[in-house]
């Protein structure tokens, strides 16, 4: 398949990433179903749609005709079936569980056409550990954007041992076409490029914290105005989510066995309450509630 043939897009998951990815991709044209197995959160994804694309063309960031076609590109269900059967490129980003990527990904094997790539947007499991779910190993790839996606350039492809070329390359192709800034990892290493390197600086900020050296604002302050980042690793975790942090916490540990690896106990204590953000209205950070619409 070449990008030209690349026409219906299909997004699983309409969560924090599922929505912009699938915005993202309408505006760039391509008629992208979106699903998810939460109502609500197919209304909320649908509503910021609603907010987003006449707020944009207020701003003068699109024309009035790029957000009315985007608009019609755009569509939302619950039905995952409806929603991949004829998508050309398939971008799962449901929740970070591993059996449930695995079936998802065995569901749309079956589902999407043969020559469609299955990418998972996953920030910590590899391909290599899905693909055996379906039956068409070269195009079941990482294709990881970064939050929030409709803002952030970055794209990392991970190419597994499985994946080919076409494959690849197709996607990085794809990812320029949604004028992102794709980079080509070559070995499937655990947290990709970007996240090892922040999973440095976080677990320091964590361990400050938890050792009462400094306070999550002063350590984001610092980060801010002594290193220039926009924003600190605490403000960062608040909108990524500490239940993300959390579960890759586990992960790491479960692979590894080093208890480094696991969360720090304050991340444990916020994602026991269920603080996990700017999503719940609290995590290092107080929030306004989302408005209920
Ligand atoms: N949050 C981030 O900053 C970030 C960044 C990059 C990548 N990711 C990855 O993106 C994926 C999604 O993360 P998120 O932050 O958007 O999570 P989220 O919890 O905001 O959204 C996940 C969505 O998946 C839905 N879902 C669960 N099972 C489903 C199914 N069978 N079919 C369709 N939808 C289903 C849930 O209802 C939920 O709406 C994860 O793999 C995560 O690792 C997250």
């Amino acid at each position: 398949m070449k990008l030209e043939d690349v026409k219906n897009v299909c997004v699983v998951g309409a969560g924090n990433m599922g929505h912009q990815i699938s915005l993202l991709c309408a505006i760039y044209g391509y008629k992208t179903k979106c699903s998810d197995v939460v109502p609500e959160m197919l209304k909320k994804a649908d509503n910021f749609v609603n907010n987003y694309l006449p707020g944009r063309v207020e701003k003068g960031k699109l024309t009035k005709e790029v957000a009315e076609a985007a608009r019609k590109n755009i569509s939302f269900t619950a039905d995952m079936k409806e929603a991949a059967k004829d998508a050309d490129f398939v971008i799962e980003a449901a929740t970070e569980v591993l059996d449930l990527k695995r079936k998802i990904f065995a569901d749309l094997d079956k589902i999407a056409p043969p020559h469609a790539i299955l990418a998972t947007n996953s920030s910590f499991i590899v391909s290599s550990r899905i693909v055996d779910a379906t039956k068409r190993p070269d195009k079941v790839l990482n294709m990881h954007f970064f939050n929030p996606a409709l803002v952030m350039k970055l794209v990392e492809v991970v190419r597994g041992p499985h994946v080919s070329e076409e494959s690849a390359n197709l996607t990085m192709d794809f990812c320029k076409k949604l004028e992102k800034v794709p980079v080509l990892i070559k070995k499937e290493v655990d947290g990709f490029l970007l996240n090892r390197i922040f999973r440095v600086i976080s677990r320091e900020a964590l361990w400050m914290l938890d050792m009462g050296v400094a306070s999550a604002e002063d350590i984001d302050k610092a980060c801010v105005y002594g290193a220039g980042h926009p924003m600190g690793p605490f403000r960062l975790n608040d909108l990524t989510g500490i239940d993300l942090t959390y579960i890759m916490g586990m992960e790491g540990f479960r692979k590894s066995g080093n208890p480094a690896d696991l969360p720090s106990p304050s991340v444990v204590e916020h994602y026991v309450k269920g603080e996990y953000g700017e999503k719940t209205g609290k995590g290092w950070y107080e929030y306004k509630k989302p408005e209920k619409k």
